[in-house]
């Protein structure tokens, strides 16, 4: 299958575009910075998923995953506004079989940083917007909104003892998802799956669940 995937030079989209790798299936990177896969069968463009008039003129997609994500960087017109363009480019067309936007726990939750978490609860509505427009094609649309993932992007809590000790407590499981679970996921929604569809995947080690039940003795 010919599969495009955003921000794939590091962390979770360069573990979802090796796992496809790894099943021979053609793969394509947009990132905005240089390639750090070498495999004959991927691509790279190096382009901001922002930059409308620059990214590539690409036919014939069957899975499109939608990674490319910032925190505190113009979150909305990142996370939201550039995923939208790039699914109504690529994905609404009769070769699409599965699109997936990754999330995060925060559209459910409201967590983290206010742009941040609004472009991440956008995805939710428009995921199942696109997958009523692209069942005609007997194609399939979700979001897997990962909570915790052991990335560059979080490296500022991740090497910090005392934050990583505040964040664990808070946490039920007592770790964070490795971005080859969650690309595996990913691999799953897309490929296993072909019934599920308009639907968000919670996959936070419990992280929003994370309660506290006040009650009389
Ligand atoms: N790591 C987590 O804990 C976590 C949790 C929930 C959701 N997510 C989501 O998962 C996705 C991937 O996150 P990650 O942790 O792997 O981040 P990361 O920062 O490690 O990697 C993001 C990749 O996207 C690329 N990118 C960012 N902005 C871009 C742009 N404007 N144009 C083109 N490429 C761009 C970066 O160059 C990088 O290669 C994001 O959408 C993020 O919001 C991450």
């Amino acid at each position: 299958m010919k599969v495009l995937i955003t921000g794939t030079t590091q962390g979770i989209g360069k573990a979802i575009a090796e796992r496809f790798l790894k099943e021979n299936h053609t793969v394509i990177g947009i990132d905005r910075q240089e390639s750090s896969i070498d495999d004959v069968n991927y691509t790279h463009y190096q382009c901001d998923v922002r930059d409308y008039e620059r990214l590539p003129e690409l036919s014939g997609v069957n899975v499109l995953v939608n990674n490319a994500g910032t925190q505190n960087e113009q979150d909305i017109d990142v996370n939201l506004k550039a995923l939208i363009h790039i699914t109504e480019k690529y994905g609404i067309q009769k070769d699409i079989r599965s699109i997936l936007n990754i999330g995060s726990a925060s559209a459910h939750t409201g967590a983290e940083f206010p742009e941040y978490c609004a472009s991440k609860a956008g995805i939710l509505a428009y995921t199942k917007n696109v997958a009523m427009r692209v069942a005609p094609f007997n194609a399939i649309c979700n979001s897997l909104d990962p909570g915790g993932v052991i990335t560059p992007l979080n490296d500022c809590v991740i090497n910090d003892p005392v934050l990583w000790e505040a964040i664990m407590n808070e946490t039920p499981l007592k770790r964070w998802a490795t971005a080859e679970e969650i690309a595996e996921w990913a691999y799953f929604l897309t490929v296993t799956n072909t019934f599920c569809t308009g639907q968000s995947i919670l996959v936070d080690g419990g992280e929003s669940i994370n309660y506290n039940f006040i009650w009389k003795e």
